[in-house]
């Protein structure tokens, strides 16, 4: 693997300090990057194919505009770089179709699912350089070696800012400067429905994909650091909580219970819940607030006008 950065990779060690660290607060909490080992990326993947899903579609669809209007913003752009690219797969509408676009590089903190993603990206596109980085992109303190071209874009779609509480969203924001550089752009996707129904439906699908996915993190803790978690009396929540705009991801213990973990206790009343993740939702003026402050300056946004309130902007560094 290249190292363009010194960015840290992870170790189990992190994810025993993080899951006994998690579950010994008041309200019990696993850090969600620990959704992502292989099978987690593959679940994921079908998350997005899930019929209540509706984020992964409509941002798909705004990407084949975005496609063909980014080379009049962006005439001469030469890098994608992806903090978070899971299967890559947005990002080959526009790695297909930008002239002068001669490097890819893929961040991920699934060694495996990137390889594996790499290779396949590398046979379909022969002109396009792919230099895979093995990282925590919440970690980047570095910047990109500097023999990489300024002509740079960030793309962070998915609309996974919103999974990070605003203070660690704006920390995200600050250090992706150090992947742009001065001359670089960041391409951002971010939802801001507001519908309950409809993003009740998306985190809870009928057919239970999310919450396989939301219970793989108690399953990684059985397989990785020999807890005990009986799948069966954990139940996945997904509720939303208007008054800070997300929805909230829990698994809810259903029954008193005891979990163990490398001899550590942890005592569960029934109802009690270990909290997994946010999912902001943020409407343009929200989003381009916090983007200003954190020295990013809006160029344009592309809106999807019928399903829902999901846009992508583009960014600029402000001067
Ligand atoms: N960031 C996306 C979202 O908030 C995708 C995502 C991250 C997601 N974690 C998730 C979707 C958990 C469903 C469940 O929608």
């Amino acid at each position: 693997m290249n190292t363009i950065t010194d960015i840290k990779p992870t170790t189990t060690h992190d994810f025993l300090d993080d899951v006994l660290a998690g579950l010994s607060q008041p309200q019990k909490t696993i850090p969600c990057k620990w959704f992502y080992d292989e099978a987690g990326s593959v679940i994921f993947e079908e998350i997005t194919e899930t019929p209540e899903y509706y984020p992964t579609r409509v941002e798909t669809k705004l990407l084949v505009d975005v496609a063909q209007d980014l080379p009049s913003y962006l005439p001469h752009l030469k890098v994608i770089v992806e903090p978070g690219s899971g299967s890559s797969i947005k990002t080959r509408i526009l790695l297909g179709s930008q002239k002068e676009l001669n490097t890819y590089i893929p961040m991920e903190i699934s060694a495996e699912f990137l390889s594996f993603v790499a290779e396949q990206l590398h046979a379909d596109y022969l002109s396009i350089n792919t230099l895979p980085i093995v990282s925590d992109f919440t970690n980047i303190h570095t910047p990109l070696n500097d023999r990489i071209d300024p002509s740079r874009l960030v793309f962070f779609p998915g609309s996974t800012i919103g999974n990070f509480p605003p203070e660690e969203a704006a920390d995200l924001l600050n250090s992706f400067h150090l992947l742009a550089g001065k001359q670089g752009h960041l391409l951002i996707g971010v939802d801001g429905t507001q519908d309950e129904a409809q993003l009740v439906a998306a985190y809870n699908d009928a057919a239970g994909v999310t919450e396989a996915f939301n219970k793989n993190l108690l399953v990684r803790a059985n397989n990785e650091l020999g807890a005990d978690f009986n799948l069966a009396q954990f139940a996945h929540v997904a509720r939303f909580n208007q008054q800070e705009s997300r929805i909230e991801m829990h698994l809810k213990s259903l029954c008193a219970q005891k979990v163990t973990i490398k001899k550590h206790v942890f005592n569960f009343h029934k109802n009690e819940t270990i909290f997994t993740e946010n999912c902001y939702k943020y409407d343009k003026n929200r989003f381009m607030a916090m983007a200003n402050q954190c020295g990013w300056d809006l160029v344009t946004t592309w809106k999807d006008q019928h399903l829902s309130n999901f846009q992508l902007f583009l960014l600029k560094p402000s001067n």
